[in-house]
């Protein structure tokens, strides 16, 4: 056996690798393995490789030109001292150069194995540039969508957003991480990030632990369960104090609870803004509340290298600290195949062009959802239409459809809509292509005539409208959520012709279309679908596809709801129904308690536009004979709920089952309905099918104040159906042990 592969192959020889290794590095080595760098060009390589070679550096991040990754590695195993080679860095978030729909997208599919396949071919296209490692799961839970970070995120839904976290990790690391063509994933950002006050992004968070615990950690638990091999913190301070000098997450939760062994990162200089939060007196307090806390590696801030080699020399860090943080680092390496491994003498290839973009195809069809088809609008019928207006700011641009983080993604591989229905349609029907903006956010109508003309003389009109990329994504936050610039008096205008109007918005957040959804006959909503949004609209416009996507957020109908979400408390003061009071209508004096005494805005009741979990179809969905095998069960135990699905409709199609439960009472108030499974299935026309889902008392338990995980005997409400309001109904007693 060679040295490799004894060293691959146990648990116990790699933790002896490392403390081999540990012996014979200096402690400036050591602090070395610590730093992660930034790739400044070619300009700055012999600054960089004297470093490499010196044991300075541990990492570099956004580097991906495959001559200078081989020339650092060479270096590094073949002129530092002990040949470790470096981890190579990149936000590979959603596809790499083949874009993939945004994470958020992607949830709205609602299909891990789907999400699992798209982080599979972006690894594959990034390892090729020597990228071992991406920052990606973002798994924070995300209820406000003025936070530009949703689209990156799985939504606002825990449960949802584990399984999808699990199954990127598994399609960037595989079973075998130390694969050649495999990336590390990294779940981020550690931790309650998605809650950041006011939708603005870094803002602080105030996340008490019942939330904490039962919202906002599960996500980053079922990583560690998934196997993740980095984790990486987040920018904000939570409960005043921020995320990496925050002990409590990375010490107590994160290595002591949940037995994490891989490595931590911190944000982008976030150790050096422990100073800028308030936290830290100086880069030297900063460093040392970092690595005490358990931040194993600086991103770019330098902090670790400049200070802790004195700070361990003065006593007021241990070296026995230093070498925990580098053996985390070291073990992420060996578990890699970088050190011992053989994975830097192989090089890989790209998929084939055409597999990264079936999926991305499937992806995009799969991420859309069908908000509002009045009358069958849609699926239309190619061969009876004689001309069709695409208009809108979105319908033809190649680099906005691809959304937010896509670094490398190539925009000469998008398609768009505009492309993908002139080919459709070729032959057949006319296509007028009018934009009716310049951008998203223009104000000026100068080409609304003929954007109106256009759909005046057409037999439909599919409006393209909604977000730029710019829009959304990290710092860019919206207070007001509508369709930015003029959109919605284009929308309106279009409307006046008098044709059918068919809405699909392109869009890093859900936006509040309460004030136009009633003018659209069809809406699609489509996200940032990536590559191959254009061919997967054209798809399910023309009814070659049929849309299966489900929200996995809540829609509100005006910005002044938001925070909204399916998942909330029942409150002392429930609303009885969607009221709404004008409050022009409100007669002047009126009693105080006249309006009700409930929790609702006067103005927007409290019902959402759309809820969690729904999407149309082009066929129908029919529930019934829920049926539960036990109504009373005891801890350990496990009771089987089925429901029969149908397709009541005329095509085949896809429906998303979803189970919801509510713990009717609990001494820490419990959601009024928590989502705890669900399926995916294709149905033909008529066909049914009995869906079972099991219940344990894991799906029942939640985490108590002192931190412990179970569930209170009494009475579960329990619904089966095809989205969060789903209202066939059974329940299970879970009875005293
Ligand atoms: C800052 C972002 O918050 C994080 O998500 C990203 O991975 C790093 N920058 C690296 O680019």
């Amino acid at each position: 056996m060679d040295m490799a592969n004894e060293y691959n192959s146990s648990e116990m020889a790699i933790e002896e690798r490392i403390r081999n290794l540990l012996t014979e590095m200096t402690l400036e080595e050591k602090t070395g393995q610590l730093n992660q760098v930034q790739w400044n060009g070619w300009e700055a390589f012999d600054a960089l490789a004297d470093d490499v070679r010196a044991g300075r550096v541990g990492s570099v991040i956004n580097l991906v030109d495959r001559a200078a990754v081989d020339a650092l590695q060479t270096i590094a195993r073949q002129e530092s001292r002990h040949g470790i080679p470096l981890l190579i860095g990149r936000d590979v978030i959603h596809g790499f150069h083949t874009v993939m729909p945004l994470p958020l997208a992607q949830a709205s599919s609602w299909n891990p194995e789907l999400v699992r396949d798209c982080a599979r071919i972006s690894a594959q296209e990034a390892a090729v540039t020597g990228v071992n490692w991406t920052f990606a799961p973002m798994i924070d839970v995300s209820r406000d969508p003025r936070w530009g970070r949703v689209a990156e995120s799985f939504g606002e839904d825990p449960y949802l957003t584990s399984v999808l976290g699990a199954a990127m990790i598994d399609g960037y690391q595989t079973s075998d991480p130390a694969s050649p063509d495999t990336i590390l994933a990294c779940a981020k950002h550690f931790a309650g990030y998605g809650a950041s006050e006011g939708g603005r992004d870094y803002n602080s968070t105030n996340i008490p632990p019942n939330e904490m615990r039962n919202v906002h950690l599960p996500p980053f638990k079922a990583a560690v369960e998934a196997g993740v091999a980095t984790f990486m913190t987040s920018f904000g301070d939570i409960d005043g104090v921020p995320a990496s000098g925050n002990e409590w997450l990375l010490t107590d939760v994160l290595r002591e609870e949940w037995s994490f062994d891989g490595m931590v990162v911190s944000d982008w200089e976030s150790i050096t803004q422990l100073c800028t939060h308030g936290m830290c007196e100086d880069e030297v307090d900063a460093a040392l509340v970092a690595a005490q806390a358990g931040v194993d590696m600086d991103m770019v801030g330098g902090l670790y290298s400049a200070h802790l080699p004195h700070l361990c020399e003065s006593g007021e860090i241990s070296m026995d600290r230093i070498d925990q943080l580098v053996g985390n680092i070291l073990r992420t390496k060996i578990r890699a195949g970088l050190i011992d491994g053989d994975r830097l003498d192989q090089h890989t290839e790209e998929p084939a062009r055409l597999t990264a973009l079936a999926v991305a195809r499937q992806a995009a069809t799969e991420s859309c959802v069908l908000l509002r088809n009045e009358k069958d609008t849609l699926p239309l019928a190619s061969d009876q239409i004689s001309s069709l207006a695409v208009i809108g700011p979105m319908a033809n641009e190649p680099a906005e459809q691809m959304g937010t983080w896509v670094f490398d993604g190539k925009s000469e591989r998008s398609v768009t809509p505009l492309d993908a229905i002139t080919s459709v349609l070729e032959g057949q029907a006319e296509v007028d292509f009018e934009p009716g903006l310049e951008t998203t956010r223009s104000h000026d109508k100068t080409l609304f005539t003929r954007a109106v003309e256009a759909a005046a003389s057409c037999d439909v009109a599919v409006l393209f409208i909604g977000e730029e990329a710019i829009l959304s994504g990290e710092a860019h936050c919206r207070a007001d959520i509508t369709l930015p610039g003029a959109q919605a008096d284009l929308v309106r205008a279009i409307r006046q012709t008098g044709k059918p109007v068919i809405g699909v918005i392109m869009a890093g957040r859900p936006l509040a279309l309460g004030d136009v959804i009633e003018e659209f006959d069809a809406l699609v909503y489509a996200w940032h679908g990536g590559s191959m949004s254009g061919p997967a609209l054209a798809d399910l416009l023309f009814g070659r596809a049929v849309p299966s996507g489900k929200l996995p957020v809540t829609f509100p109908k005006v910005s002044g709801q938001v925070p909204i979400y399916y998942g909330h408390k029942n409150t002392g003061r429930p609303p009885e129904a969607d009221k709404v009071i004008h409050i022009d209508d409100i007669e002047k004096g009126a009693p105080q308690t006249s309006l009700g005494m409930t929790s609702f805005l006067l103005d927007a009741g409290y019902e959402p536009l759309f809820p969690f979990g729904f999407g149309l179809s082009y066929t129908q969905f029919a529930y019934s004979d829920l049926h539960i095998d036990r109504h009373e069960m005891t801890e350990k135990e496990m009771a089987i709920v089925t429901a029969t699905v149908i397709n009541t409709g005329t095509r085949t199609a896809s429906e998303i089952t979803q189970l919801y439960i509510r713990d009717r009472v609990a001494r820490i108030t419990r959601p009024v309905r928590e989502l705890k499974a669900f399926r995916r299935q294709e149905l033909a026309p008529g066909e049914s099918v009995q869906v079972e889902f099991q219940l344990s008392v894991n799906e029942l338990a939640y985490y108590h104040r002192d931190g412990s995980f179970q569930a209170e005997p009494g009475d579960f409400d329990i619904w089966v159906g095809g989205d969060s309001r789903a209202d066939l109904h059974t329940s299970l007693r879970l009875l005293k042990a």
